[in-house]
């Protein structure tokens, strides 16, 4: 290959050139692929990183000033907010009703956590009919269209390893319901591992060691891809941005898009209030005036701990991954095709092929995977509105095989929720010593979107027994 003297010097350059160290072993397509991702490399920018969060690490020094953010309450107690709060209800379905708004999941994640075989979307997760998470959403959104009249197109963020299965798992099942031209498939970035010595990982010899850039990075793929385009095209002004893995998440709500919309906000973020002061949850806070995130790990004790006259924490704001974004935000911030997010360090246990050629399969992590971060860019945004929503409507994630977090707890939340709603529409709900729902009952997005949909169509008479699975569509 003429080129071949080049990219050993560029190599060189860069302490990579072990990158080729089999190459003269490999046949003519094995050489032309391990080129091609070379060649995609950024080399500057890559060194830049390896000496600034490989060979050693980014310095997090906290902020001065660093104060609670304020933050608006679920539900809202005196008159006043309640009026406020219904207007930007209408606010956020005149938007849906006129096209502006669209959904956004992040779903190019490894679930290495997890460990099943497929992406984490396909995971099926519902108590009774055991639908998948996209079906879920899926269903959602149909629902929201037929709801408000108008395309909520979605954009599903893959990664270059899952996104065929992903394609694929959409097709084979109808798109579910969804015309397949609003649904729109983008594939994420991905950054090559790195080993602790700043040197970038073989998985074989012909194939450099890619994971997915991070959920930042939706960003700059969202304009690499086109999508940003095609939402500019479609009107779309709003983006709802929620993770694959939370199935109790409200994937557009009208509420939460009014109240971004009337602040004239560039990123909005839901809010929890932790269980403990050190739960693994990032913590909103506020520094210089804007809205910024600080992850579990850097939240000093005193901060973690402090609390208010009335016992309740200072910093007691929990992220779980639920944005709305404004298009112009995602535009200012990829404008010209670079991005402004920084990337984050973690540490892995990746396989890779070590110098005599040999397959090592790590048991300790070996390499540092560089990761962006969504919630990086809420202080880049001027304006945010944090909204405070309740864990048991919105939130119960599956990232674990087991213990927190698993299947196991997902299911009981999305019990418990529909529990919630059928007694607050009046029916009777078998609950166990515990206070446990005593039933498997499951509520079809297409029935309804929220607790007053469901008691405006729940069927008369409905009555549910102990141990009884219950379907509601
Ligand atoms: P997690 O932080 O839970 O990571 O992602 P993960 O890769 O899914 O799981 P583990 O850590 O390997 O077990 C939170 C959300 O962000 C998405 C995931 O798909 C999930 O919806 N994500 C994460 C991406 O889309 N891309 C990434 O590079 C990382």
């Amino acid at each position: 290959m003429s080129f071949l003297p080049a990219i050993r010097k560029r190599l060189a350059e860069h302490g990579q050139e072990h990158l080729l160290a089999f190459y003269d072993q490999l046949d003519a397509p094995q050489k032309a692929r391990l080129l091609e991702q070379v060649a995609a490399i950024d080399f500057e920018q890559l060194s830049g990183l390896i000496r600034s969060h490989v060979l050693s690490r980014p310095q997090v020094r906290l902020p001065e000033h660093v104060l609670p953010p304020p933050i608006r309450p679920a539900r809202p107690s005196d008159p006043a907010s309640v009026a406020a709060y219904d207007s930007a209800r209408r606010r956020g379905e005149e938007l849906i009703s006129r096209g502006k708004v669209a959904a956004l999941v992040v779903a190019g994640g490894a679930g290495t956590r997890l460990g099943f075989d497929g992406p984490k979307g396909c995971l099926p997760v519902t108590a009774v009919k055991g639908k998948s998470l996209f079906q879920v959403f899926a269903e959602q959104l149909l629902a929201t269209q037929r709801r408000y009249g108008a395309v909520v197109p979605w954009y599903v963020m893959t990664s270059l390893s899952n996104d065929q299965t992903t394609r694929r798992f959409f097709a084979e099942n109808d798109f579910f319901g969804l015309d397949p031209s609003d649904v729109l498939f983008f594939a994420q970035g991905q950054m090559p591992a790195l080993s602790f010595d700043g040197k970038v990982l073989l998985a074989e010899k012909d194939q450099l060691a890619w994971s997915p850039d991070g959920h930042g990075g939706c960003l700059p793929a969202l304009r690499r891809s086109g999508a940003l385009e095609d939402m500019a095209r479609r009107g779309v002004e709003y983006i709802s941005y929620f993770q694959v893995d939370n199935p109790l998440v409200r994937c557009v709500d009208p509420l939460f898009i009014g109240l971004h919309a009337e602040a004239g906000a560039g990123m909005s973020a839901k809010v929890l209030p932790k269980r403990q002061p050190k739960e693994k949850l990032g913590n909103f806070c506020t520094v210089d005036g804007r809205v910024t995130v600080i992850e579990y790990s850097d939240l000093p004790d005193e901060l973690a701990f402090a609390t208010r006259d009335d016992g309740t924490l200072v910093f007691n704001a929990g992220s779980i991954a639920i944005h709305v974004l404004s298009r112009w935000l995602v535009e200012e911030l990829t404008a010209g095709g670079a991005c402004r997010l920084p990337f984050h360090r973690a540490d892995k246990e990746v396989p890779y092929i070590d110098a005599n050629g040999d397959r090592v399969q790590p048991e300790e992590p070996n390499a540092a995977k560089l990761e962006m971060f969504i919630f990086d860019a809420l202080p880049m945004s001027r304006e945010s509105v944090l909204l405070q929503t309740l864990r048991g409507e919105e939130f119960s994630p599956v990232k674990n095989q087991q213990g927190e977090d698993s299947l196991v707890t997902c299911l009981r939340d999305q019990i418990a929720r529909a529990g919630l709603w059928l007694a607050s529409a009046g029916v009777s709900v078998p609950r166990d010593a515990q206070g446990q729902v005593a039933a498997a009952i499951e509520i079809s997005p297409l029935l309804a979107l929220d607790a007053e949909e469901l008691a405006a169509k729940l069927p008369p008479g409905l009555t549910i027994k102990p141990g009884q699975e219950v379907y509601l569509e």
